[in-house]
């Protein structure tokens, strides 16, 4: 069983998406073993305790350092033998030493196709804003693979999402999320999961 640590920083609708997922058997080679908030107000975690999976917070202001931060974030991952890290609406930055633990095994959605409306500062409502901004007719999301340069992995998945007249950035968000993270996220863990099950069974 290929184990999956979920990493969530808000409301988790793509930790639920997930939960969901798994529900419905579409990632029968994987389970969510693990949510690590790193806030502790996030509604992610009453999420994943209603599905019945451990919790934990691991804030980074609890932490002098990034590089402390990391270790207490590797730490809980290596504990519970997690496999695959799934980032799902995390906000906090994560080192190298997350990226060497966990090379071309740690996946970010991003509410956009990158290489548009992402990197540094961009995250949440923020995206939306900018694609209205400059007045994009097609948006979406990315799923890709997290290396050390932010978004800069490689992309796994990408779904388009129309704009339409009179969107707000809170609409666009809502239709980007329902129509296209929702969809993709799972549809990725789905596949990485059977990759790494073939290997583990090589
Ligand atoms: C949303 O802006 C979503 O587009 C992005 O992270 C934010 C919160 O997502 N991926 P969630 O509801 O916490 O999954």
């Amino acid at each position: 069983m290929v184990r999956i640590a979920v990493m969530v920083s808000g409301g988790g609708t793509n930790l639920q998406a997930l939960i969901n997922a798994q529900k419905a058997g579409l990632f029968p080679k994987g389970e969510i073993k693990l949510v690590i908030s790193s806030s502790e107000n996030a509604y992610a975690l009453e999420r994943a305790k209603q599905a019945g999976i451990e919790t934990m917070v691991i804030s980074r202001r609890n932490y002098v350092s990034g590089e402390l931060f990391d270790l207490a974030n590797v730490t809980a991952l290596k504990d519970h033998e997690i496999d695959l890290v799934v980032l799902a609406g995390y906000l906090s930055i994560l080192g190298p030493a997350m990226i060497q633990a966990y090379p071309d095994r740690i996946l970010n959605i991003h509410p956009s196709l990158i290489p548009s409306f992402c990197g540094k500062g961009f995250y949440g409502l923020k995206v939306h804003e900018e694609a209205l901004a400059r007045g994009v007719k097609i948006t979406g999301a990315t799923v890709h693979v997290v290396n050390e340069i932010p978004d800069g992995g490689r992309i796994l998945i990408q779904k388009p999402v129309a704009v339409q007249e009179g969107d707000t950035p809170e609409v666009l968000q809502k239709r980007v999320m329902e129509e296209a993270e929702w969809v993709i996220l799972p549809e990725a863990v789905r596949q990485v999961t059977e990759a790494i099950a073939e290997e583990k069974e090589k």
